[in-house]
């Protein structure tokens, strides 16, 4: 297996193997343990403020001194719909109050909403080597002030006309996010329908049409599915349900257990959590908010409205009232050090013909 190929020269890394930035479950650690083994970690800071994206990359860097990503979240914010999001705090009030939960309801008016562009200056000063992206595209100064720097620029499309748009727009190489991918969705274009291509479509077709290399993400978790996403045409693979049950993780132990006992048919779609399309293993919220019928304002004010509820969630280890983001094969991760994780994805994939 020739590992070395034009996505390792241009993220400079031993492996074209990424450990996908999962917000919420990603640590400095995790991060570390992959780009130390010679693959690229990838630390989410979307939609934190300035100082906390500034103390997650320092964590990091005390960790390695190999090249890492950080990934960022290129929405626009949507203007709060106040009425909208009062009848939602509302129905969570009563909803925490039937399950004996005491909701810390946030005060509207005073929810900050972090935009990627308050997080560049500090991705530029700390000299990242490569930004990843998704729900959106940059805007054309922050493109160019990263070019100008040599930052390596990943973004997320999940069907072509996004892939498509990327490339047009100077991004050096594509995730293809296929719809087996945990977490949220990265579209960004307006489609008829939520764009939900497999990976077994997506890759070949974002390979086909675009000349940048293509990262395939959603569903791969051992050596034959890495194997399989080569041959369909990518460049690279970037893993994120595999490394969720990693000690390094931050997932709640009842997430681990949910991941593992999960079928396939148990995760799901939802925009209950956040207001954007996610996918994650069902659970009493996602089902009490969906049967309230009530409409769910948009990412990220739904988001910061379950903000406080999933913090305590998870203090408490409750798996009902928390994201459980996790892919279609979710159910194969293990729990080990994310650097064994990874040791053990080289080693499947090279002992193939
Ligand atoms: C828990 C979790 C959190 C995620 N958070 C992010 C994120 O912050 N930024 C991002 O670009 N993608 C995020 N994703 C999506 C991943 O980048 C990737 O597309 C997905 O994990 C790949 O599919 P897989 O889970 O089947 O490996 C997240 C995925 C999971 C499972």
């Amino acid at each position: 297996m020739e590992w070395q190929n034009e996505l390792t020269r241009l993220v400079k890394t031993s492996y074209p193997i990424v450990q996908a930035p999962m917000l919420g479950v990603t640590t400095p650690a995790m991060v570390a343990a992959i780009s130390n083994a010679g693959g690229l970690g990838s630390l989410p800071v979307g939609g934190l403020s300035p100082d906390q994206t500034r103390s997650l990359i320092l964590q990091t860097k005390a960790l390695t001194t190999k090249p890492f990503a950080v990934n960022l979240f290129a929405h626009q914010n949507s203007p709060v719909n106040t009425a909208q999001a009062d009848q939602m705090l509302q129905f969570l009030k009563k909803l925490c109050a039937q399950h004996q939960i005491n909701y810390p309801k946030p005060d509207l008016n005073s929810i900050i909403f972090h935009s990627y562009e308050e997080q560049i200056d500090i991705l530029l000063e700390e000299n990242i080597p490569v930004v990843s992206f998704t729900f959106g595209i940059l805007n054309k100064e922050v493109i160019h002030a990263f070019k100008e720097k040599g930052t390596v620029l990943i973004g997320t499309a999940t069907y072509l006309a996004e892939a498509t748009l990327l490339e047009q727009n100077g991004i050096d190489c594509i995730t293809a996010q296929g719809m087996e991918a945990g977490g949220h969705r990265g579209t960004f274009l307006d489609s008829k329908t939520l764009p939900l291509i497999g990976s077994f479509s997506l890759i070949p077709l974002v390979a086909e049409n675009c000349q940048v290399p293509v990262l395939a993400a959603g569903g791969i978790y051992n050596g034959k599915t890495i194997k399989a996403a080569f041959t369909l045409g990518a460049k690279g693979v970037q893993l994120g349900s595999a490394f969720i049950s990693s000690n390094e993780s931050l997932a709640i132990e009842s997430y681990k257990k949910s991941i593992h006992d999960a079928a396939e048919t148990d995760s799901v779609l939802t925009k209950t959590f956040s207001g954007r399309w996610a996918r994650g293993i069902q659970n009493k919220f996602m089902m009490e908010v969906e049967n309230s019928g009530l409409a769910i304002p948009d990412y990220p004010i739904q988001n910061a409205l379950t903000t406080p509820l999933r913090v305590l969630a998870q203090k408490q280890n409750n798996k009902d009232f928390t994201t459980l983001w996790a892919g279609q094969s979710a159910s194969k991760a293990e729990s080990k050090p994310a650097g064994e994780i990874f040791q053990k994805l080289i080693k499947e994939t090279e002992s193939l013909p």
